[in-house]
């Protein structure tokens, strides 16, 4: 674990209320999550689709634990801005241009809070006949809504809490640090 002087020196002296999940423990997961992937598609075409910019880093250790061919693009998708709550509105600002019919399609997101986005990505991906769809989140809050979507592939189950760290982000900050944290 970094010591707090570690930390500040990544935040700018702002203090992390606690350090959820270490660089090491994401490791580990990642890479069970990647034999799972590799065990679950045996053929076929796979196309793992990021979704920007939260999964970034999670995307890239992520496809170098799979074992089998894949293609990989990204999907830009806006819902927060700078709050930390979840506004409901999803927009699409870059649309993969890699097809998607016929394919195996394994959307990658950072974190599941109101499932909203992911939800709303489905309906949009899936007129274009994809031979299947699921999602891999590494983290999912779990919030009990209506409107949740079917996770295939959850990294860690994780607290209330709003997490920065390995990509997610509060208004663009904090998404270096190598440890997922519960933001003060
Ligand atoms: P949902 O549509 O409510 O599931 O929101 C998911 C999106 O909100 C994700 O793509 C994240 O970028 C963002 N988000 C949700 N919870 C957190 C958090 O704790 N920290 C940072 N971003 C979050
Ligand atoms: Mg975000």
């Amino acid at each position: 674990m970094p010591s707090t002087a570690e930390v500040r020196a990544r935040t700018g002296g702002h203090e992390v209320r606690r350090i959820i999940y270490s660089e090491a423990e994401i490791a580990e997961r990642v890479a069970e999550m990647g034999r799972d992937i590799t065990a679950a598609y045996p053929d076929g075409d796979l196309l793992v689709l990021g979704l920007l910019k939260g999964s970034f880093i999670f995307l890239s250790d992520l496809v170098r634990t799979i074992q089998r061919p894949i293609q990989v693009d990204f999907l830009v998708a806006a819902s927060y801005g700078d709050a930390k709550v979840s506004s409901g509105t999803v927009r699409l600002l870059y649309d993969p241009e890699t097809r998607l019919e016929g394919k195996h399609i394994l959307l990658v997101e950072d974190i599941i809070d109101t499932g909203k986005t992911m939800k709303r990505l489905m309906a949009l991906l899936g007129p274009r006949r994809p031979r299947s769809m699921a999602i891999c989140a590494l983290l999912d809050k779990q919030l009990a809504t209506d409107i949740r979507p079917e996770l295939r592939f959850v990294g860690f189950r994780a607290p209330p809490a709003f997490l920065v760290g390995y990509g997610l982000d509060h208004a663009e900050n904090y998404r270096h640090l190598p440890f997922i944290a519960d933001l003060a």
